[in-house]
């Protein structure tokens, strides 16, 4: 029989996994929508858990709706005690995300939701996961420094609990704006890796457990989520703002790849980028505790603008977020976590979306290898 035609388009670049309402990308035009708002009234706006609902139920609370949803979130916060010591058996030299990818497939076990087609059961979940996601990380800092993790403090919001259970300190009001921000910029982005990971486990009809644990697993990947991390590192580097130009020049004549610069969909500079750039100079002017990495960072943009304009190349989402984190004293390996603390929105919301229309996933391949091979014994087979 002759095999089939069929043309593999490397990563699946620009192929449609599925039909969605969620958000919208117009890579040339540097446009991101969630449920047809910009991302960046959403953020200057709205609350990170205001935009949850919007993600995973289509529209913007009424209020006794966002009073309710964030009332059921508040009171999800904490940790079982169990959970706690699992944690606290994990080896302290860990990534914060292998410990949130364990943990939320722990969770499973706890509340267990295998009923997916089950509405109660989806919501509360969905709210679990939410809600205890902040906390996970929080006491994975806390633990590996060997300290008690913090119980959260339902009086705060979402984010301002982050900060506090992190740092044992109520945050100031833009700390607790610039945070917010950050987990609504991060909140969905349509078909990427992680989200595309989140669907084909859903479409098992797997629990939602297993299905956020997949897609934090994907998410931890350097080409995904970890780019910030791996920015602030370069910058570091750089040390002086005079040093960006002869270092970014070096690394483009070697062909190197520029952390935080480039996007598979973005043919102009993100969206979110433009929005973190402009809250970092506000908090670059209100602090500056830990060195100016905004202006090493502005004269990298401008040199990077010069040299790859050219090849569409411009910074994206991680090339400012990470500088912000730094800049408000959160450790770089929770970077990419605090990502996925507001990526879990935009993950649940394809999942409940996945699940309206479900067929598995079970796409083709093209076949490379043998056929119609001999089995040869053992012992007569060459070393
Ligand atoms: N620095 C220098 N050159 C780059 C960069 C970069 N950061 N990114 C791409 N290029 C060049 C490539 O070398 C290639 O050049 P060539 O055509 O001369 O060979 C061309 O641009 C196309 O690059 P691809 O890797 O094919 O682009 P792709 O769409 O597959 O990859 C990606 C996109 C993974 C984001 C890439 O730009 C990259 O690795 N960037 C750095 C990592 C990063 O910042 N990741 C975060 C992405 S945002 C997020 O996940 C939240």
């Amino acid at each position: 029989m002759e095999e089939k035609q069929m043309e593999v388009v490397p990563g699946l670049a620009g192929i449609p996994a599925a039909e969605s309402s969620i958000s919208y990308v117009d890579g040339e035009k540097g446009i991101l929508e969630y449920r047809g708002i910009p991302v960046e009234v959403l953020a200057e706006k709205s609350t990170f858990l205001e935009v949850a609902y919007l993600l995973l139920f289509g529209k913007l609370p009424a209020e006794s709706e966002y009073n309710k949803f964030n009332s059921d979130i508040t009171y999800h916060t904490r940790l079982k005690v169990k959970i706690l010591r699992m944690m606290e058996f994990l080896p302290e030299n860990g990534h914060p995300m292998e410990y949130l990818q364990c943990v939320a497939a722990a969770m499973g076990m706890y509340y267990p939701a295998r009923d997916v087609m089950n509405e109660e059961t989806r919501y509360w979940s969905v709210v679990r996961l939410i809600a205890k996601m902040p906390t996970i990380v929080a006491a994975c800092e806390r633990l590996r420094h060997g300290d008690a993790p913090i119980q959260p403090n339902n009086a705060l919001s979402f984010a301002a609990n982050f900060y506090y259970m992190l740092f044992e300190k109520v945050p100031d009001a833009f700390t607790e704006k610039i945070l917010d921000a950050m987990l609504i910029l991060h909140a969905d982005h349509t078909m990427n890796a992680s989200t595309f990971s989140a669907r084909v486990v859903g479409s098992t009809l797997a629990d939602p457990y297993t299905v956020v644990s997949s897609a934090i697993g994907t998410l931890s990947g350097p080409l995904h989520g970890g780019a910030n991390e791996e920015v602030v590192r370069m910058l570091r580097e750089i040390g002086a703002k005079e040093n960006a130009r002869p270092y970014i020049e070096k690394m483009i004549e070697r062909h190197e790849k520029i952390m935080g610069v480039g996007h598979r969909v973005y043919k102009t500079k993100d969206p979110r980028a433009i929005f973190l750039q402009s809250y970092s100079h506000q908090l670059f002017k209100n602090n500056t505790k830990r060195g100016n990495l905004l202006e090493i960072a502005e004269e990298v943009e401008k040199v990077v603008n010069e040299k790859l304009a050219i090849k569409k190349l411009y910074p994206n989402v991680d090339f400012y977020s990470g500088i912000v984190l730094q800049e408000l004293g959160v450790p770089t390996d929770l970077f990419t976590p605090i990502f996925a603390m507001g990526r879990v929105a935009g993950w649940l919301a394809h999942w409940l979306e996945q699940l309206k229309t479900n067929r598995i996933y079970r796409p083709d391949q093209k076949y490379t290898g043998l056929r119609n091979q001999r089995y040869v014994p053992m012992e007569k087979r060459k070393g």
